[in-house]
């Protein structure tokens, strides 16, 4: 243990250096419990209590007068000296944005913090500032800085934060005991903290495997695998989350367990995507009675071609135009070999694919052909936007119409019968997923399509989705990971964006059912939030997943500037407060490239090779451009086929290596479909 540190008390009276040395030793403060002030109880200067407009807490709210220097003061009595968390709950119904200075006792604490309009004078949101506080009665001012005032104030949260910032030393002299094959004893010597050691965590590289507390200096953990390596480490912790470095590392391997039922064998081996020179390849999970999978063994015919322990894998080194057979089986970790997969027969792609593509051929006319699929057969379903209509289409043209999709509406403006994506267990369960605006609500349906039949009903797999005139979103797509991914508008309420807590201004990602996967980024927050998995956008349309697997979205932007985005988990991408590059875009992701609104107009996009197709609506052309070696960024887009047909709308690549694009002219205002007067043509590449 290290010699306890004296307290300032001991030493009063002492010489100002002795005293200056001693704040510097001075121990780490306790925190206290975060401590709510009302508004309304406040210093407010230039400004008055309402409760006109419901949410708020307590007994109102003050509004702000809608000047410079308009300000509320908190008075916070016995905090203690160091951060704190100060939390201020608002609500601003305009659509700007209403910066405040935060001061504490007069002096610059966080400035230009901006508090975004919430959507409605009835949505509160909490932004939260870290401010130093010094020890006792402190003065914390929210001070307008623009004519606008700030926005509607409900109260502040006072949290302090420990500001003890020394780790504990690393847990030493681990050791190892009682190896089994599917559990080992850990014995370790205690750390030491200049506050107090609080947990201990038993890793695995980075992986935790097992947290006990600060009096366990001994643990078993039974969670381990037979036949594998391990290296374990300890860390300890304090209770500011201080993290030590890792003790020592003891390796060993685990013995077998003597298993020997093999695992079931993996189901569904497809293809995900196909080169000149290779096959992507995925499948579902095998199970074993072990309860762990070793890895997965990919052939190519009887020789082996990959070993992984994920669900996905990239053939290489193949030769073009040619056709190979793909099995998988799974291995448990007493090394029993499953049963084979089924046997897929994928072919190469003919030529080089992406780059700049060529007209090839008219295929067929429809009625606002919205977005486009393919079935496994190489026949392609198109949903017509203002029909209702779902129409199969084959690769020489022949036209057959399958059927409305019951509860489809107009909005007389963008909504309708919008995206289409096939299962990607098509073979096996024939669902079609459909997104479509309903009487109450845009939503999520799939539809059984057998033997040439479409279904007459649907059933929902996403609902609630707030639908308007403009701003519906509407593109559906199954990525790599086989989840349903949804690009869904704010429906002309930009606040929606923001809002965890709507569906709108998404892009959503759900399981097949329609249930929430449990590795969504805010899964935990519950309701809606569940499906959230990237925020911040206005109306999102296009939809596609590079060679990496990661996800591009296209989204149009207001008056100024349009986006295409790299999107990741949890990722907010800041509208209303930034759109493109413009605005208030700090602490936001920026768009990977940006068009002004007259140009793009991006709604479907597609991918082929990493080379990403952008269907231009407004700009009436199609856009190219390249993802860079590094994976994060494309090259100079270059439009085509400018003019040509007017509005394009999708862009989808086709099973015999081209792309198909429609147009949807006279789309403005919907409703009234007359005349088939919009393409559907194949552009060929190379
Ligand atoms: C409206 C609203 C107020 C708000 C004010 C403002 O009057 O009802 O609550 O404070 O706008 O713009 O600041
Ligand atoms: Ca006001
Ligand atoms: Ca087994």
């Amino acid at each position: 243990m290290k010699p306890r540190m004296f307290r300032r008390s001991l030493i009063a009276g002492a010489s100002a250096l002795a005293t200056a040395l001693a704040l510097l030793a001075a121990p780490p403060t306790a925190t206290a419990a975060p401590t709510d002030y009302q508004a309304e109880d406040a210093t407010i200067s230039q400004g008055v209590v309402e409760s006109n407009h419901a949410g708020f807490t307590g007994s109102g709210f003050v509004n702000y007068d809608n000047l410079v220097g308009s300000y509320v003061e908190w008075t916070i009595a016995n905090a203690p000296a160091g951060p704190a968390d100060v939390t201020l709950r608002f609500a601003n119904g305009t659509a700007a944005t209403r910066p405040l200075d935060w001061t504490v006792n007069g002096v610059a604490g966080a400035v230009g913090i901006t508090y975004p309009g919430t959507g409605a004078w009835t949505t509160w949101v909490t932004k939260t500032v870290r401010l130093q506080l010094a020890a006792g009665t402190n003065k914390i001012r929210a001070r307008a800085t623009t004519a606008d005032g700030g926005p509607n104030a409900d109260k502040l949260t006072v949290n302090p934060v420990s500001d003890d910032v020394t780790p504990p030393s690393p847990p030493s002299n681990l050791v190892v005991s009682n190896i089994k094959s599917n559990a080992a004893t850990f014995t370790w010597a205690a750390a030491s903290d200049n506050v107090a050691v609080t947990r201990y965590e038993i890793n695995r590289g980075g992986n935790v495997l097992k947290v006990v507390d600060a009096n366990t200096l001994s643990a078993t953990v039974d969670t381990l695998t037979a036949n594998t390596a391990y290296d374990i480490s300890v860390g300890a912790f304090d209770a500011a989350g201080n993290a030590s470095q890792q003790s020592n590392v003891v390796a060993f391997t685990t013995p077998g367990s003597g298993d020997t039922q093999p695992p079931t064998a993996p189901t569904n081996l497809r293809s995900t995507g196909v080169s000149v020179n290779s096959v992507s390849l995925a499948w579902n999970a095998s199970t074993d009675n072990s309860g762990s999978i070793a890895g997965y063994d990919v052939y190519q015919g009887t020789a082996k071609v990959a070993s992984t322990g994920s669900l996905t894998t990239t053939v290489t080194g193949l030769a073009a135009n040619t056709n190979y057979t793909f099995t998988v089986k799974a291995r448990d970790p007493d090394s029993n070999a499953s049963a084979a997969s089924n046997a897929l027969t994928v072919k190469t792609a003919a030529t080089g694919t992406g780059g700049i593509p060529a007209y090839d051929r008219d295929i067929a006319k429809v009625d606002l052909g919205w977005s486009v699929a393919f079935l496994p057969d190489g026949s392609a379903l198109v949903t017509e936007r203002d029909r209702f209509e779902v129409v199969r289409v084959q690769a020489n043209g022949t036209k057959t119409t399958l059927g409305k999709v019951p509860g489809a509406v107009t909005t007389t403006g963008e909504g309708g019968l919008l995206g289409i994506a096939i299962s990607p267990t098509f073979a096996t369960d024939n669902w079609v997923y459909f997104y479509h605006t309903a009487s109450g609500d845009n939503r999520v349906v799939r539809m059984k399509y057998e033997n040439g039949v479409l279904a007459t009903t649907s059933s929902p797999v996403l609902t609630g989705l707030t639908k308007n005139r403009y701003h519906n979103g509407g593109r559906i797509a199954f990525g790599p990971d086989g989840k349903l991914y949804v690009s869904v508008g704010d429906a002309q309420n930009s606040g929606n964006a923001q809002n965890n807590g709507s569906l709108n201004g998404k892009i959503l990602r759900a399981n097949p059912d329609g249930t929430a996967p449990s590795d969504n980024p805010f899964f935990s927050t519950g309701g809606n939030a569940r499906y959230v998995w990237s925020r911040g956008h206005r109306n999102p349309q296009g939809l596609a997943w590079d060679s990496r697997g990661q996800l591009w979205a296209s989204e149009f932007g207001e008056n100024s500037q349009d986006e295409l985005n790299l999107i990741q988990k949890g990722g907010n991408f800041g509208w209303p407060a930034c759109e493109g590059t413009i605005g208030d875009c700090g602490g936001y992701i920026a768009p990977k490239r940006t068009w002004s609104t007259s140009q793009a107009g991006p709604s479907g996009i597609e991918i082929v090779n990493d080379w990403i197709y952008i269907a231009g609506v407004t700009g009436s052309q199609l856009w190219v451009t390249q993802i860079n070696s590094a994976g994060n960024g494309v090259g100079t887009p270059q439009a085509v086929f400018s003019g040509r047909w007017g509005r394009l709308r999708s862009v989808t690549k086709s099973p015999d290596g081209g792309l198909w694009l429609t147009s949807t002219n006279n789309d403005k205002n919907g409703g009234t479909p007359t005349v088939l007067d919009n393409v559907i043509v194949r552009l060929k590449f190379g």
